[in-house]
């Protein structure tokens, strides 16, 4: 993940937006193409996608479909080869690199398979953390971190160290740490792809009720049936194309 500038850099992106627009995600034409040396590699071939705010979205499709791609590209950590995106209302090819970091700093978080917690701090220090680099007050990031984890259930735990807790927990704790400062919306590449099947279920309900309570929109790859079925809609992703909208529930 690239390494955000400070908010202040934002321009009008620290201004908060009163209103958010009707969609979260509107993309258009969104390509993506890889080089190594001379060969070409067209992973993104002309994605259209409207997301609404507060909706929750699964993205399935096999491996090397582009999902992570994608997912990258609408959360503005890698560039789309072409295409228009608009997120949260901002028209993205207006926006400078420090604006984007801006953008993603205050209103984009993510949950990876991984939980990317940083192992030489405490679980409440990784929490606060996104809160700090948005320039917030020590005393005030430790009571919104506190109450996220403990909304997660890891209020016994804050004091832990990473490598102190169980695999479950980890990824609560990284849940906690991507909802601290209340994203607009929340990307989840594969959340559940390295726990078992009712670790994985606790994270999928700790996900939407959280998600639901701050009415974030949520973009969700996944390889898990359930999960995508409890989604509002479900997308398939395969040949570099959304080949499918689906309203869930049904089976994938
Ligand atoms: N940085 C990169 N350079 C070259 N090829 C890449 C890069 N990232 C992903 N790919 C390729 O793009 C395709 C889609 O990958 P990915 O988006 O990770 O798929 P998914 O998440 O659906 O499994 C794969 O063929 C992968 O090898
Ligand atoms: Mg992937």
């Amino acid at each position: 993940m690239k390494n955000g500038s400070n908010s202040r850099h934002g321009g009008r992106i620290t201004e908060s937006k009163n209103q958010m627009p009707e969609f979260a995600i509107e993309a258009k034409g969104i390509e993506k193409i890889y080089f190594e040396g001379e060969k070409k590699l067209q992973v993104l071939k002309g994605m259209d996608l409207m997301v609404k705010n507060g909706e929750i979205l699964a993205i399935v499709g096999p491996s090397g479909a582009g999902k992570s791609t994608l997912l990258h590209i609408l959360g503005l950590m890698d560039e789309a080869s072409s295409g228009n995106l608009m997120i949260l209302g901002w028209n993205t090819d207006e926006l400078k690199e420090e604006e984007k970091d801006a953008l993603r700093n205050k209103y984009i978080g993510f949950l990876f398979q991984f939980h990317y917690l940083l192992s030489e701090f405490t679980v409440l220090e990784n929490v606060m953390m996104p809160l700090q680099i948005l320039g917030i007050s020590w005393s005030e990031a430790k009571d919104k971190a506190e109450g996220l984890l403990n909304a997660v259930g890891l209020k016994e735990r804050i004091s832990h160290f990473p490598s102190q807790i169980s695999g479950g927990e980890q990824q609560r704790a990284a849940l906690a740490r991507a909802m601290v400062n209340a994203p607009a919306l929340l990307i989840c590449d594969e959340p559940t792809g390295n726990l078992d099947i009712e670790r994985g279920e606790e994270i999928k309900d700790l996900i939407w009720r959280v998600a639901r309570s701050q009415h974030t929109t949520v973009l969700v790859a996944t390889h898990n049936p359930e999960i995508a079925k409890s989604a509002d809609r479900i997308i398939h992703i395969s040949d570099g194309r959304i080949s499918q909208f689906l309203d869930s529930p049904i089976g994938v």
